[in-house]
């Protein structure tokens, strides 16, 4: 009696609940993966774990906890949740990258953004830490936080208005559409991003890889915060 209950509790979804508090904490099924990322903790001083709710192959569920404070206009983390790609693909050659999630943030004096992150290079075995280019979409931006360079324009893709920011993160071009107001809610065509910036801004689609493709957030400071995403997909076609 007391085997089978242990093991209909080991089989339950419930058991596949995985929390992540260390450093770079992760874990991988059903083609995404989730990381504790917290590679700018150093500037400032506080604590980040990452819960995953619920995993399958069409979507996740997952959660963070943090606290963080000083260093004031630094991020501290990005825990995100990634589609893994088993196949490094040339940008122009995509079909699309559909996507949606819903997500909400609790806490105080929360100073963070969520966002897309991804990551394109010349080189298809580059470094998946960073890249030639980098693509954020904000989702959200909470409190007086911005996004890397400055603003060049604003751009509608996707069915929605953006704030289009630019500039360096070290050798690498960033490019922020940033959500006047925040998008709780999202679904949308993550390839037409890509488009856009390869008809309005010179990106070199087809001759950069797609090397990683991640959903998150950005702490710089707050305490008692909880990002949730409810949901999260993704997938390249
Ligand atoms: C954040 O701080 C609160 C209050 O001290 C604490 O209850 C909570 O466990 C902390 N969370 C993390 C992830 O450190
Ligand atoms: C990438 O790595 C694979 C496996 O090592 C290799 O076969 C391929 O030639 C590399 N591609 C480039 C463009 O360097
Ligand atoms: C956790 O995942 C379950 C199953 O998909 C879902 O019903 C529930 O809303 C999720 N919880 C949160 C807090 O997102």
């Amino acid at each position: 009696m007391k085997t089978a209950a242990i093991l209909a509790l080991a089989l339950s979804p419930l058991a596949l609940a995985q929390t992540l508090c260390e450093q770079y904490g992760y874990h991988s099924s059903n083609g995404y993966e989730f990381n504790n990322n917290m590679w700018g903790s150093g500037s400032g001083q506080g604590s980040q774990c990452t819960t995953v709710n619920y995993s399958s192959g069409s979507g996740v569920s997952w959660r963070v906890e943090w606290n963080w404070s000083g260093g004031q206009n630094n991020v501290k983390s990005y825990p995100y949740s990634g589609r893994q790609l088993s196949q490094k693909r040339i940008v122009s050659q995509i079909g699309s990258l559909p996507t949606s999630t819903s997500w909400n943030y609790q806490g105080n004096n929360i100073r963070a953004n969520v966002a897309y992150d991804l990551f394109t290079a010349s080189d298809p075995n580059h470094s998946t830490s960073s890249g030639d280019y980098e693509l954020m979409i904000w989702l959200g931006r909470l409190g007086d936080v911005y996004p890397i360079g400055n603003q060049v324009g604003t751009a509608n893709v996707a069915g929605q208005q953006w704030n289009l920011y630019y500039g360096y993160n070290g050798n690498m071009q960033v490019y922020s559409f940033v959500a006047p107001n925040q998008v709780n809610s999202f679904s949308g065509d993550v390839k037409q991003f890509f488009d856009y910036l390869a008809s309005n801004r010179n990106y070199p689609a087809s001759s950069q890889y797609l090397i990683t493709y991640q959903f998150g957030t950005e702490p710089f400071t707050g305490s008692n915060a909880v990002f949730t995403a409810s949901s999260w997909s993704a997938s390249q076609n």
